[in-house]
């Protein structure tokens, strides 16, 4: 059995749109690393290799209080080292806290020699919200475990369903460089929504995972849209209606807010028109003096791998 891997951690595009809570999926070209090696020494230790401010404390880090729930259950005779390379800014939108707990989760399950299942990885890697006294929703998690579109049927009992992935489907993400926590995030939204937009949502959310069986561009698009959330959060991203418009305008299939933001992610056919997208979007925040980032990625469907 190895006593070291390395692995790469997705970050994740939640809600898509139309599937608050329930659906997200992973992003091949941006993600966290980890190295997690087997100590002599009980327990865990850290250490960050990355550019930004991470907990070391292990009852604050995603990555240790996943890890912790995970070696309670088998209480090995030896601990775990975890190096964090994270790439993935906190509080961004596009599953942060998720990659550092689902990467870490995935490498110390593979240096035990797999005894977990994709679903019993998930549970430990929801610890760190339960520890963040957030409400459970993997739909960050869950997608950078299982890779591409992933739906969460059902909490108790966990119930999640992978959803075919279109092959030229790209999404582009543009981050702008402003913190917006889940947790403020989700208590601006309202506690009922009305019966003539949720049936909207439910609508569009079956046709969505319909076209994405059936590869079908059209009605994607006419599916990506969201009637319960983006009115309320998008107060809160600076310029959300005019990239959003630029991304459309740039052939984009569907452009919405990802996860709790402030990262807007717009889904492409083809990555050509994925960059198009992305161009547009630049040009956007370019007139603003916030700082961003942009990525262009495919829709990955392995989610954590070994590297
Ligand atoms: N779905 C969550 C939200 C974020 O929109 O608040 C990611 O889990």
């Amino acid at each position: 059995m190895k006593s070291e891997v390395r692995v790469f951690s997705p970050g994740t595009v939640s809600n898509v749109a139309c599937g608050f809570d329930i659906l997200g999926f992973p992003l091949e070209s941006i993600g966290d690393e980890m190295i997690v090696r087997k100590t002599t020494e009980k327990g865990i230790k850290i250490k960050n290799f990355s550019d930004y401010k991470l907990p070391l404390d292990i009852s604050k880090n995603a990555a240790s209080v996943s890890a912790l729930a995970l070696i309670d259950s088998l209480n090995p005779d030896f601990g775990f080292e975890i190096e964090i390379i994270k790439k993935i800014k906190p509080g961004s939108g596009i599953g942060s806290s998720g990659a550092s707990a689902s990467g870490c989760v995935f490498a110390i399950n593979k240096l035990m020699g797999d005894p977990f299942t994709i679903a019993d990885l998930i549970k430990f890697a929801m610890k760190d919200m339960e520890n963040d006294g957030m409400f459970e929703h993997p739909d960050n998690i869950a997608p950078a475990l299982l890779g591409g579109f992933v739906l969460v049927k059902s909490l108790s009992p966990l119930e999640i369903i992978k959803i075919p992935t279109p092959d030229d489907l790209y999404c582009t993400v543009i981050h702008p460089h402003i913190e917006i926590k889940t947790a403020y995030s989700r208590s601006i939204l309202p506690k009922d929504v009305s019966l003539v937009n949720a049936t909207k949502q439910i609508a569009n959310f079956g046709s969505l995972i319909h076209s994405l069986h059936v590869s079908d561009y059209d009605l994607i698009k006419t599916s990506l849209n969201d009637h319960l959330i983006e009115k309320h959060r998008s107060k809160l991203i600076p310029n959300f209606y005019e990239v959003k418009s630029a991304a459309l305008e740039a052939g984009a299939l569907g452009c919405s807010i990802s996860g709790s933001g402030p990262s807007i992610f717009a889904l492409s056919q083809g990555i050509d028109r994925s960059m198009e997208v992305e161009q547009a979007m630049n040009k956007v925040y370019s007139g603003t003096s916030i700082e961003f980032s942009t990525h262009v990625s495919k829709i990955g469907d392995q989610g954590v791998k070994l590297i």
